[in-house]
């Protein structure tokens, strides 16, 4: 059987380019190696409040972006979250067997309940119903940015967890990061892992900012006191850049340090920049040519979820027969 990849992005905020060499980019390259989905979650954006308006734009718009990245939709299925129910109804059953305990205990949970005035129980859930995605499919790969590892971890024991209670149900699946570009960090603040939700201009490149913004936002970066790269003290606003750079082009280490020891920071971020133009030029091009006709993208949602249903229903069929609940009415 060709194994199964399952990915997924939040419609909340602009995508950036911390998502795309975190995860979309990669997801492209390996698409045709396996039998690939990639989810827009909408169910775990309204774990925050979305203004619906906002929310309905930014699921088409991100599916566009897929399409223009070189998700193929021939090959790989793109799925909004809310069209296929057995994400939600797997994930109440999946709530079952999962201690509060290991809930407590994520880092990203903890992150954002801090930003908010009052905490959803959504929020609290939210890991739950990221176990759901994974688990529904039965998927054996996913590839994700690095903040998203202890998810995976905790889907992984959810299923252990169910699998010892109930009997073996779940295939055991794998965090797939990329080699560069796992944890891209804000330019205005290389301390702090670039982010959707993170407001100010300065933090982020959205893959669908025009190239004078890229150039400005980039220029601006935040570096450290040194004038020229040092691959031996470099600081982590430094690194970030190479990182982009590296993440991008695909160049290997010693490439990069043959042709960046030494160049001083003003010349590394020219450099930086054209190199995110002339990658996200393209895309965006692409993106204004799907999106000219908006029922392109509602066909290849609707396809999605078509297929992936009977798989998605199959599995909640099983969980159901083996936690002994009834399957006979419907
Ligand atoms: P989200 O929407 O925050 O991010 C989408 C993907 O982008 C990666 N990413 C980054 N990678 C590198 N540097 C960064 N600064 C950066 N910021 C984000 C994330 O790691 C992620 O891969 N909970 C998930 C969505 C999700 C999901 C799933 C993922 C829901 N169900 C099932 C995988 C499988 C999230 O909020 O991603």
């Amino acid at each position: 059987m060709i194994p199964r990849v399952l990915s997924g992005i939040q419609p909340s905020g602009n995508l950036h380019i911390g998502n795309y060499l975190g995860a979309l980019g990669n997801w492209v390259k390996i698409q045709h190696d396996y039998e690939s989905i990639f989810c827009i979650v909408d169910l775990h954006a309204i774990t925050v409040y979305q203004k619906p308006d906002e929310l309905r734009t930014k699921i088409r718009e991100i599916a566009g972006i897929f399409l223009a990245a070189g998700i193929d939709p021939k090959h790989s299925r793109i799925v909004v979250q809310s069209t296929v129910p057995a994400h939600a109804e797997l994930a109440w059953l999946l709530t079952c067997v999962t201690p509060m305990g290991w809930l407590e205990r994520m880092t990203q949970f903890k992150a954002k309940a801090a930003a908010q005035e009052s905490i959803g129980d959504g929020l609290f859930q939210y890991p739950v119903l990221m176990a759901a995605d994974i688990l529904l499919y039965q998927a054996n790969i996913v590839p994700v940015g690095e903040d998203q590892m202890q998810h995976i971890e905790l889907a992984r024991d959810i299923a252990q967890r169910f699998n010892s209670l109930y009997g073996e149900t779940f295939v055991m699946p794998a965090t797939r990061l990329p080699a560069v570009g796992a944890r891209i960090m804000g330019l205005d603040d290389p301390t702090a892992k670039m982010s959707k939700s993170a407001s100010g201009t300065g933090h982020a490149v959205a893959l669908l900012d025009p190239p004078d913004r890229i150039r400005r936002t980039i220029m601006r970066a935040t570096t450290d006191s040194g004038s020229g790269v040092d691959f031996e003290t470099m600081g982590p606003g430094v690194a970030n850049l190479l990182a982009i750079f590296q993440s991008f082009s695909g160049w290997s280490d010693d490439q990069m340090r043959t042709h960046f020891t030494g160049v001083r920071y003003g010349d590394l971020k020219k450099q930086v920049a054209e190199m995110t133009i002339s990658q996200l030029e393209p895309m965006q091009q692409r993106y204004r040519e799907i999106t000219a006709d908006p029922s392109h993208v509602d066909r290849v949602l609707h396809e999605g979820a078509q297929a992936v249903l009977p798989t998605a229903n199959a599995t909640v069929q099983l969980v159901k027969e083996h936690m002994g609940i009834y399957t006979r009415g419907r």
